[in-house]
């Protein structure tokens, strides 16, 4: 079913994230007739523009960077309005008010009014303030919810004030935290492959399962953003978020039932479990690492230090690896190995469940073990892999697989992480958006890091281009592992 009619304004509708994936998801999902009859948008931020001028700079936009059709493009361009305003001055939100009226009244919205906080977080807490102080937070009249972008917080002290400034304005059914991994269908279908597959559930758990890895490998430096990267470093910017939640669908028990409550007491359950860091884990479970300058398939990328807005000394992590555990029934002694950084050898996300060797080799003591690898992006899909007996004389295993690829399923049209949550908050789904409790348990369990990493004792340096410091090897090899290597194609591109 399509959403009620409604309007979504946008503060930041300046910036680059409603540039890169905000209008570009919803021009896909009007092109896909997912939006409403009748739907505005607001773009809402301090530079004047009208919404001739507005709609214009969307246009060129969309017209460089996806593919569109002209017609369809014109009138999804119809729907586009904007406002300027200085977000911090409580009397220009009169104005914000006065335009929803007239907005509302002509696109028949009845006040159903989504506010996407796009803008950088410092204005988080001023801008619930500032909607409520004109009544925008009242659901009296058609529903009101608040999308909040990453990041949430910067640690757990100041993730919980925020949290409580937010409770001060809007209910916790009205605020949408997002996380764009668990917008990602390969993320989703964690649980389908896990929850609607009676042959893996039942070896899901100690019994059967060696140890897990995690990695999130990105090609790309820090690019224009190092700015806000130079005071976040990879364990605020993927580890606490994104990575947690992915291992939160790894490892939770089965909800109840697919909605936001039984999903998120789930997922909050399993990361109460993770075993909170020790000093002792700080030192021999975490490797923090920086990249270096190096040349790379011809290209000559410079060291992290020498990035646009980066300190000249700086001591933040763009490389992360830890080797952590859930302590609870099904996961006691089970390692996690979680790994992600910048300037890896090319991009890849993925899951790998390494299966126990059969107790007894009766072919040949090297026989492979069962791995399970969930490839979540690029080339979405799971591959098995198992024993085969060699052909031939004699009796040897040999490693083959079965590999499934996303690309193959030609029917079906996958939606973007941001369209799929973006159609959810406006169909009032919050089961992909991560709840108050399950962001205070992350933060919980991050701390550690955050506190050791304010003056690393170790910071490793990498060469760019390569699978981070040669200490984080260590973490596995202690265990006599290895970090899989993940793919075959390597490039120098992210997207
Ligand atoms: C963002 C981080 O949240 O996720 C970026 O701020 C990172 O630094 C990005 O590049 C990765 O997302 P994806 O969808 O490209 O894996």
């Amino acid at each position: 079913d399509k959403p009620e009619n409604n309007c979504i304004v946008i503060f930041g509708a300046s910036g680059d994230l409603t540039h890169r994936k905000l209008i570009p998801a919803f021009y896909h999902l009007y092109a896909n007739g997912q939006l409403p009859e009748e739907f505005a948008i607001l773009g809402v931020s301090r530079t004047a523009f009208s919404d001739l001028a507005f709609r214009e700079k969307l246009k060129q936009t969309l017209m460089t960077t996806e593919e569109v059709d002209e017609q369809t493009l014109e009138a999804f361009c119809q729907h586009l309005h904007y406002q300027a305003l200085n977000t911090a001055a409580a009397e220009d939100y009169a104005l914000l008010k006065e335009r929803l009226d007239r907005i509302g009244k002509q696109c028949h919205t009845n006040g159903n009014t989504t506010f996407y906080l796009a803008t950088p977080p410092s204005l988080y807490s001023v801008i619930p303030e500032n909607l409520a102080a004109y009544g925008l937070n009242d659901e009296s009249n058609g529903w009101k919810r608040l999308i909040v972008e990453k990041p949430f917080g910067y640690d757990l002290a100041s993730a919980q004030a925020l949290d409580q400034q937010l409770h001060r304005y809007f209910q916790e059914h009205q605020i949408y935290r997002i996380d764009h991994y668990l917008g990602k269908e390969t993320v989703q279908n964690l649980l389908v492959f896990r929850f609607a597959n009676g042959m893996f559930e039942p070896l899901w758990n100690r019994n059967f399962i060696d140890y897990v890895e995690i990695t999130a490998a990105e090609f790309l430096g820090v690019e224009e953003r190092g700015g806000y990267y130079d005071g976040a470093g990879a364990v605020r910017d993927m580890f606490q978020n994104h990575l947690l939640q992915v291992l939160a669908m790894v490892g939770m028990e089965p909800p109840a039932a697919i909605n936001a409550d039984s999903m998120r007491d789930e997922v909050v359950k399993v990361m109460n479990s993770f075993q909170p860091l020790s000093d002792q884990d700080l030192q021999q479970n975490l490797v923090l690492g920086q990249y270096t300058e190096s040349d790379v398939r011809g290209e000559h990328l410079p060291g992290y230090r020498d990035e646009q807005g980066v300190a000249s000394e700086s001591r933040t992590e763009t490389y992360v690896g830890l080797k952590m555990f859930i302590d609870n029934w099904r996961w006691s002694g089970v390692p996690f190995y979680v790994r992600t950084g910048k300037r890896l050898p090319t991009r890849v996300t993925e899951v790998v469940i390494h299966f126990k060797k059969t107790p007894h080799p009766v072919f040949s003591a090297n026989a492979p073990a069962n791995k399970l690898i969930i490839r979540i992006q690029p080339d979405e899909g799971i591959l098995m892999s198992f024993g085969l007996k060699k052909p031939g004389a004699g009796f040897e295993a040999k490693d083959v697989s079965m590999d499934f690829h996303y690309e193959s399923l030609e029917e079906t049209h996958m939606l973007t992480a941001y369209e799929r949550l973006l159609l959810d908050s406006m169909n009032g789904d919050a089961t992909l958006f991560a709840r108050t409790d399950a962001v205070k348990a992350c933060w919980k369990f991050v701390q550690p890091i955050l506190d050791y990493k304010e003056d690393p004792k170790h910071l490793y340096g990498y060469a760019a281009g390569t699978w981070g410091p040669k200490e984080a090897d260590a973490l596995l090899a202690g265990d006599n592992r290895e970090w899989r290597f993940p793919c075959k194609n390597l490039t120098n591109t992210d997207y």
